[in-house]
């Protein structure tokens, strides 16, 4: 069974967990640990929560203005800004049409652009252990710049590295 937690500090030493799974919230309840743990009032993932979370459009197209600002800046993401062509509007759009619906908001990419499988969507590039770390490294510095509870920023980037390393995997070197 995968477990869905988070587990963190908080500010007055306490620890907070937040159960992303219906199943794992009721477990955790069940052999006694409620009372030990706070639980954010939200479980990421299911409907749009995740979308309002991360502050619906106006708040995805901040993270990837962030993502994006960091690629350009990063030492290490220089072989994957070279990627991308020198304008960057259209990969700015496109990726928080993208995240717009697969964190449970509008499908925008699809209205827009038709339908997309990320992992080929990638293949032609090379996409090995270095750049996929550089993409998710500027991604968590912009996760890190944004006003998100502690727990949904180590949600998103446990999310995020899934399709990561799948592209990894058909595109790598
Ligand atoms: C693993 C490292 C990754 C690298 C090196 C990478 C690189 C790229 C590059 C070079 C482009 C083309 C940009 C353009 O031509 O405008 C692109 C497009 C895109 N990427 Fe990534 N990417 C990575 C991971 C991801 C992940 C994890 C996601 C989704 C969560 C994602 C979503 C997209 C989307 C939606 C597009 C637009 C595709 C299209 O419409 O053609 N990428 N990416």
């Amino acid at each position: 069974m995968v477990i869905h937690l988070a587990c963190y500090y908080q500010k007055n030493g306490c620890l907070a967990f937040s159960v992303f799974s219906p199943l794992t919230r009721a477990l955790v309840r069940q052999i006694g640990l409620g009372s030990m743990m706070s639980f954010e009032s939200c479980e990421y993932g299911v409907g749009d929560n995740s979308y309002t979370m991360a502050g619906k459009l106006s708040g995805i197209t901040k993270l990837v203005d962030d993502f994006y600002h960091n690629m350009n800046v990063f030492s290490k993401s220089k072989k994957i800004r070279d990627m991308h062509p020198s304008d960057l509007s259209e990969s700015r759009k496109k990726l928080s049409c993208f995240l717009s619906g697969w964190l449970g908001g509008p499908k925008l990419y699809a209205e827009h652009y038709g339908s997309i499988n990320i992992p080929l969507a990638h293949k032609h590039l090379s996409v090995g252990i270095e750049e996929r770390d550089a993409w998710l490294l500027c991604m968590q510095k912009a996760i890190d710049q944004q006003p998100y509870e502690a727990s949904f920023k180590i949600y998103l980037m446990a999310q995020l590295r899934v399709p990561a390393e799948r592209i990894r995997m058909v595109s790598g070197t």
